[in-house]
């Protein structure tokens, strides 16, 4: 029997990873958010893990708006590279693990293949550098310690870019989506699903890539949203520089996720089928 806790539990992937904890029944849960544990108090991070005996941590906290990232150093700074060092030694502690949640935005997104785990960081942006940063705390303070970068996660919770295109689509009669930054959408479900099947296999140290399977842009991306929406709105591909944002996007962030699959025996979604499955769910 292990006991698993969950911090950022009222996120995006923090909910989705409370929605299937239903079918791990094995383990004990403690899933908490900034209100129950504030993963940026040291103290109270340790008492925790020491009070209710963690064996497994799964961090789904950050600070995830990467706009306001740039105005925001300090605190993003705080809870993307200083908390999770917090988390990892906690964990280490009791010689538990730690999964770390990380992101494509380590990469500047030159590349024209699939970034692989191993290829040099380079990131753009505070969000992305405070979140390597994290990387890097959280291997240094942790020896059962995996890091999962994913991309473009959405879900049924919080705001997101499928929320917000359904929205755009129903109140307008056109829309301009950018169609030169291609990644891979990844439904935050499929994301737990891939946590869930690495805390029953056994932690294997390391850096893992995950998103959904496939590749398109973020106008490919809106086309399908509509369509699955039943929503009829004209949607124009825009350059990037005609849509500017505070801080730089990747221009190309597929991740090969040929490591999580093998190491794990994790089978993942093309992105449309997992989109289909959020947009039903959204409906129920
Ligand atoms: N969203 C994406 O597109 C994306 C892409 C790549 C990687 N990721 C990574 O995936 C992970 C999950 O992302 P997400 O979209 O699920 O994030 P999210 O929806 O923004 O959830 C983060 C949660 O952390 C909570 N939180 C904030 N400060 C905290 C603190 N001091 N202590 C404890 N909890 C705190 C937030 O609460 P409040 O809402 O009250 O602040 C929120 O509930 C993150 O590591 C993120 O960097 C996300």
């Amino acid at each position: 029997m292990k006991n698993i806790l969950v911090t950022g539990a009222n996120g995006q992937l923090g909910n989705e990873m409370q929605v299937l904890a239903h079918e791990y029944e094995q383990y004990t849960y403690f899933f908490t958010d900034v209100d129950t544990l504030d993963i940026c108090d040291e103290q109270a991070v340790l008492n925790y893990v020491t009070e209710h005996q963690i064996d497994v941590i799964v961090n789904c906290a950050a600070y995830t708006a990467v706009d306001k990232a740039e105005d925001n150093k300090e605190l993003c700074d705080k809870l993307n590279r200083v908390a999770p060092g917090y988390l990892a030694k906690a964990a280490q502690s009791r010689n538990a693990s730690i999964i770390q949640v990380s992101t494509d935005y380590v990469f500047d997104g030159t590349n024209h293949i699939p970034y692989k785990e191993e290829e040099p960081t380079c990131p753009a942006s505070v969000y992305g550098t405070t979140k390597l940063a994290g990387e890097q705390n959280v291997l240094e303070h942790c020896h059962n310690s995996v890091i999962i970068r994913t991309a473009w996660l959405y879900s049924i919770f919080g705001n997101n870019f499928v929320k917000t295109m359904i929205r755009l689509g129903q109140e307008r009669d056109t829309l301009g989506v950018v169609f030169d930054q291609v990644g891979t959408p990844t439904y935050a479900r499929d994301l737990a699903r891939a946590i869930y099947a690495i805390i029953n296999k056994g932690i294997v140290r390391g850096v893992y890539h995950f998103s959904d399977e496939g590749v398109c842009s973020w106008y490919d991306f809106t086309k399908a949203i509509h369509r699955l929406s039943g929503i009829s709105c004209d949607v124009k591909p825009l350059h990037s520089e005609d849509f500017p944002a505070k801080a730089p996007r990747p221009h190309y962030s597929v991740l090969d996720k040929t490591k999580i699959k093998e190491t794990f025996g994790i089978v993942i979604p093309h992105w449309e089928e997992s989109l289909k499955e959020c947009i039903k769910a959204m409906n129920n």
